[in-house]
């Protein structure tokens, strides 16, 4: 049976928003970066996945900037160590890969000879970086294989969430869903 789940053991609501909106823009933009040569030419997919990608790494800047005064609460008792262990460096690794994989891609077009314009939705000028061509080759190479391994890890990661859902039948997944209202044991 699912035990009901005190306010104690939830993320606190900031790290939930923050989540779910990384996650969002993380996803379509594996999605943009992945398909972007079959997609319309009219979407103009470039400028967009330029923007949610560096939307995304500001947000993760300041969403550990959050943490720090706002601790996960602590994973289940039960856990095997061999998880937990699992669980924390898998999280790292995708904090991680939300730094690394945009800043691939703004020093990879910050370095390239054929320099677009960049900017933020059309709202404002974005700076480029000041890397080389070399350093923007790279960046390249790195953005490509950084992106595809966070792909992978994000697929562990649902899958992994799917489990403690659906097959260990634990809070694991609803303490980081937005529900308002926490139920109280009768
Ligand atoms: C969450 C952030 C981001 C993710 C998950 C992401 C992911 C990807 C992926 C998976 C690809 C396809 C790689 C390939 O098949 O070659 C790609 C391509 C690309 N990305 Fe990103 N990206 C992000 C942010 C950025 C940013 C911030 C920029 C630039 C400011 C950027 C610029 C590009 C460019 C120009 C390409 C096309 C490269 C090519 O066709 O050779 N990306 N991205
Ligand atoms: C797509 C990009 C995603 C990224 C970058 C991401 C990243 C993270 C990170 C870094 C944490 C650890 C939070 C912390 O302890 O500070 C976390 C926790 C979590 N994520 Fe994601 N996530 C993503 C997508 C998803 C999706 C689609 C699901 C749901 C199926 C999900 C479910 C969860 C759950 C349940 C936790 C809490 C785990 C726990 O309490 O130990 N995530 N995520």
């Amino acid at each position: 049976m699912r035990s009901t789940i005190a306010r104690t053991d939830r993320y606190a609501r900031g790290s939930i928003v923050f989540h779910w909106l990384i996650a969002a823009a993380i996803i379509v933009n594996l999605w943009l970066g992945i398909a972007h040569d079959s997609l319309p030419k009219g979407w103009a997919v470039m400028p967009l996945h330029k923007s949610i990608g560096i939307t995304v790494l500001v947000l993760t800047i300041a969403r550990l900037a959050w943490r720090l005064g706002h601790r996960p609460p602590p994973l289940d008792r039960t856990m095997p160590a061999w998880e937990r262990a699992a669980a924390n460096a898998s999280h790292w690794a995708l904090y991680a890969l939300s730094i690394l994989v945009p800043l691939s891609g703004w020093a990879m077009v910050s370095g390239s000879t054929v320099r677009r314009p960049l900017d933020w939705f059309g709202l404002f000028p974005i700076p480029y970086l000041p890397v080389s061509p070399a350093v923007g080759g790279a960046a390249h190479e790195g953005h490509e294989i950084l992106g595809y391994a966070m792909l992978a890890l994000v697929v562990l990661h649902v899958v992994a969430a799917l489990r403690h859902h659906l097959i260990l039948r634990d809070s694991t997944l609803v303490r980081m869903l937005p529900i308002l209202r926490v139920p109280t044991p009768r």
